[in-house]
């Protein structure tokens, strides 16, 4: 491998060139088809992981620790309850502990001055494993999973996400849409869009990467001819519960919906979600919302997650491939 991320951490997608992203890509797919096919090669034995949530987490904690154990590494899971950290022990300190012990730390929390600080202080590669700001591991698995179901170069593709841009999910797929020059639609009201500044940014990344940006209100001039129509939750964690009525005023006109996978007047629209996704009375969470606003499915309706069109599950299990491959590029 001549070209390598080797000793690089993954705060944010910003912090990575098209190329950078272009070659994590292809070595997601290469492990994938290796561990498909039986023939995956250890790369990561002796590497001692340590995976930090303040926050919960099913996929992209699973999706760490198989990647790791594929690999031939080993994983320490720490929460915010377990160890010391925050209540008797400054970030800092801990980093420095962890950073002698360990190859390389994930973290998940809120602040990404946190993860950064984390990186600078432990010495050692760091990656998001999401932040309020950023989630950077989610969108290298989206961003595989439309390169392989849009059976095109991602530059030729589009994607509209729709709901609260401006946190991370809506933040990191402008910015990884953008780097890989692609059609990228935003819709959402204008005080849940992403940052003016970050807007900018990829504005003027886009001129060299062809990319084309659009940030829009309306949901359905916003979806016409998108190949993909991605969605999040409407109140991510960390958040006051108080914001659901506002979320929900604002938000249900973008909400996934038969007519609107309809309207981008294309017939293979498929729809994507990071999950966990609010699609029925199945959670506490979406049982809640239901007694307090008769809303039974909240950011999509249960038909669309559960059509053909939904590639939900293929995206989660590539979270897997795709943290391999920042695993193994960035250690190994
Ligand atoms: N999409 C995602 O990050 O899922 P988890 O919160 O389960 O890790
Ligand atoms: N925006 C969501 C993403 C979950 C994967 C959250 O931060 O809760």
């Amino acid at each position: 491998m001549s070209y390598n991320l080797r000793n690089r951490s993954l705060l944010d997608l910003k912090d990575f060139s098209p190329r950078d992203i272009r070659f994590l890509l292809n070595l997601a797919a290469e492990l994938k088809r290796a561990k498909c096919a039986g023939i995956e090669h250890p790369r990561l034995k002796g590497k001692n992981i340590a995976l930090i949530f303040e926050k919960a987490s099913t996929r992209t904690r699973c999706a760490f620790e198989v990647a790791v154990h594929d690999q031939g590494g080993h994983v320490t899971y720490i929460d915010s309850e377990g160890s010391q950290l925050g209540h008797k022990e400054s970030l800092k300190d801990t980093a420095r502990v962890l950073g002698r012990m360990y190859d390389g730390i994930e973290y998940r929390g809120f602040h990404q001055s946190v993860v950064e600080d984390l990186a600078r202080f432990s010495c050692v590669p760091v990656w998001n494993g999401l932040t309020d700001e950023a989630h950077p591991t989610q969108v290298l698995a989206d961003l595989l999973t439309m390169e392989e179901f849009g059976e095109r170069p991602l530059r030729e593709l589009s994607f509209c996400y729709l709901g609260d841009a401006r946190f991370n999910m809506g933040c990191s797929l402008l910015i990884g849409g953008t780097q890989m020059g692609m059609d990228v639609r935003i819709a959402a009201p204008t005080n849940l869009q992403p940052p003016v500044e970050l807007v900018a940014q990829m504005r003027e990344l886009a001129r060299t990467t062809g990319a084309r940006i659009t940030i829009e209100t309306d949901p359905r001039i916003a979806v016409a001819g998108a190949d993909f129509l991605d969605t999040d939750v409407w109140v991510s964690m960390g958040e006051p519960e108080a914001v659901w009525k506002e979320r929900i005023d604002q938000l249900l006109p973008y909400q996934v919906t038969t007519a609107l996978m309809q309207a981008t007047g294309k017939p293979h629209t498929r729809f994507m979600h990071c999950l966990p996704a609010f699609h029925n009375l199945e959670t506490e969470i979406g049982r809640q919302v239901y007694e307090r606003f008769g809303l039974a499915e909240i950011e999509v309706t249960d038909e669309v997650f559960e059509s053909e069109a939904s590639i939900v599950f293929t995206q989660a299990e590539n979270r897997m491939h795709t943290i391999k491959a920042v695993l193994v590029a960035t250690l190994a």
